[in-house]
């Protein structure tokens, strides 16, 4: 048998994607091993999810770096010692830098709680209220050097409902994002996905842009 797929899961906050990815794997609906959970902020919640899953966890605080160079040098030290294939952005709140994107290219994923290319950074969910936006959503994408804009994996639409508050539409999106998240990182596990001119081919097919 082959070895499992590596991941190293990054977080800075809740982590309630990581408890989902966690979930999947120990249902065994997700053949990978999560080989680390790296946080930049020794106080995240979401670090109780890994501590009860047995998932060594390491904090590299940015704020005992001079800068962002020497934060992601950091970073890739001690992600790279636990050699994984994959790495999972789960609610990780910092900029990556470019050298640091390259190191890990075609091999770092993240979830944003938006339709990309709609409402990239923060905030998605009251700008998709205040916006006036009649659908709202997740993606799953491989990260390049463009924040919030690369190849596309995955992604679900929700409604925006007349009565929505940020909060309500986040917990809508947030439940849908837990599905997408250990499918997308399922697919990688067994090998189905390749970049081809910057869009993500599935089985050799370009992915359907807001799949179920
Ligand atoms: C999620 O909404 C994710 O899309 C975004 O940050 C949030 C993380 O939530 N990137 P959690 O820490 O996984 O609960």
């Amino acid at each position: 048998m082959n070895d499992p797929t590596r991941v190293v899961v990054l977080i800075s906050g809740r982590g309630s994607n990581l408890r989902s990815i966690i979930a999947a794997m120990q249902n065994g609906e997700l053949p990978v091993l999560i080989a680390a959970t790296i946080s930049n902020n020794a106080h995240a919640p979401g670090l109780s999810h890994a501590h009860a899953a047995g998932i060594p966890t390491t904090i590299i605080d940015h704020r005992h770096f001079t800068g962002r160079a020497e934060f992601d040098q950091a970073l890739i030290r001690e992600i790279d010692r636990w050699r994984p294939d994959l790495v999972v952005l789960a609610g990780f709140m910092r900029i990556l830098g470019t050298d640091f994107i390259r190191h890990y290219q075609g091999r770092l994923m993240n979830i944003h709680p938006s339709l990309l290319p709609a409402l990239p950074g923060l905030d998605t969910h009251a700008r998709a209220i205040r916006e006036g936006h009649r659908q709202h959503g997740a993606t799953v994408h491989f990260v390049t050097e463009n924040v919030d804009a690369g190849p596309v994996i995955l992604q679900v639409a929700v409604p925006v409902l007349p009565e929505d508050t940020a909060e309500t539409l986040a917990a809508r999106v947030l439940a849908e994002e837990h599905r997408l998240y250990p499918r997308a990182i399922r697919w990688f596990a067994e090998h189905r996905l390749a970049i081809r001119d910057g869009h993500v081919l599935l089985d050799g097919q370009p992915v359907q842009k807001c799949s179920q």
